[in-house]
């Protein structure tokens, strides 16, 4: 069962990647499709737009014309990150290095936003008797996740941020661009606004649940299969669900170690080391594996009053996948 959808997963794949690459062919200035093309050749693993393609089918199932919306926000999400990890000065991703530092600043900048535009054209390749609906959707969890992205630079500099504060970070930055891809699927499907509303509850629920495990990837998750700067949130101050925690649980010299490690402006690796420790001795790496698996139940109980009218195996099969992913 498991491995049947793994296969499935692969074929979703293979078939986007196949038609992004038809999409990002380069043209001139080569200072600009280069980058864009590299940013989305290095891999990644197209959950957004498999996610969009689930709830499309499960809720129409006929000719399949959900494509474009699907490869668009995989576009949008690929902006983010060319972005995003110029935010967070980050050198590597998918195991490979981040556009700014393969090219610079400039050219990140740049690409980003060659990369969002391209979103743009390709979501309205499509029409759909909900188009309007569509591109509001689009529109407003663009809008939604540069808040996020927001408060994530602001609370870098802030050492009292809440749980709550937190949730709602994670929420805009990476829950939105999930309940888009739910929402646009069953959008392009023609579902109600019921549906709709159901497909952003789950889409919500599993972003937060992602988030937090992105979260423990940083530090407890194998380097080389995550492909990207080990530990970065440690080295920036970032707060993850595991600081929140750290902050709530630890008392004397961990929290002391702790501070002191956190608040440096350089955290050797063997201090990143150190934190995990911490936050291993401490059961919050175990208080966070709970969490996420809390988070995923919530999600799988939003979609649960689907079942009766529709088949939502494979929407389970994939918020399952979600829980045990390694990268
Ligand atoms: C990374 O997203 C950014 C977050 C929202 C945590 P993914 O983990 O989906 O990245 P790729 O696309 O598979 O590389
Ligand atoms: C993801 O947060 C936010 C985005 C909107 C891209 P992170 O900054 O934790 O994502 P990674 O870990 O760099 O992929
Ligand atoms: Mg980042
Ligand atoms: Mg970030
Ligand atoms: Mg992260």
């Amino acid at each position: 069962m498991i491995m049947d959808f793994q296969d499935k997963l692969n074929a979703y794949r293979d078939e986007i990647n196949r038609s992004l690459d038809n999409i990002l062919q380069i043209q001139e200035p080569k200072l600009l499709y280069e980058p864009m093309k590299y940013i989305i050749e290095i891999g990644g693993k197209r959950i957004r737009p498999i996610l969009c393609d689930i709830f499309y089918r499960m809720f129409e199932g006929k000719k399949d014309k959900v494509l474009y919306p699907a490869l668009a926000i995989e576009l949008l999400h690929n902006f983010t990150l060319v972005h995003d990890d110029i935010m967070d000065d980050d050198d590597k991703r998918r195991n490979k290095p981040t556009v700014h530092i393969k090219w610079d600043l400039a050219v990140g900048v740049l690409a980003g936003d060659g990369v969002v535009s391209l979103a743009y054209k390709v979501l309205l390749m499509e029409k759909f008797s909900r188009s309007d609906q569509i591109i509001n959707i689009f529109t407003d969890g663009l809008l939604e996740v540069c808040e996020g992205q927001g408060f994530d630079k602001e609370f870098e500099t802030r050492e009292d941020v809440t749980e709550d504060e937190y949730i709602n970070m994670i929420d805009k930055k990476t829950s939105a661009l999930l309940a888009v891809s739910s929402k646009i699927g069953a959008a392009c499907a023609n579902a109600s606004d019921e549906l709709i509303n159901v497909a952003d509850q789950y889409g919500r629920a599993l972003g937060i649940a992602f988030q937090i495990q992105d979260d423990y990837l940083d530090i407890a998750g194998d380097e080389f299969l995550l492909g990207k700067t080990y530990g970065s949130d440690v080295q920036k101050g970032k707060k993850t669900y595991l600081y929140i925690k750290a902050k709530q649980k630890l008392k004397g010299n961990d929290l002391d170690k702790f501070d002191e490690i956190i608040s440096k402006e350089n955290v050797t690796r063997e201090e990143i080391l150190q934190v995990k420790d911490i936050y291993e001795k401490n059961g919050i790496l175990d208080d966070t594996k709970i969490e996420i698996a809390r988070r995923i139940d919530i999600a799988k109980n939003a979609i649960e009053v689907l079942s009766e009218n529709y088949d939502t195996n494979e929407l389970k099969a994939f918020t399952e996948y979600m829980l045990n992913r390694k990268f």
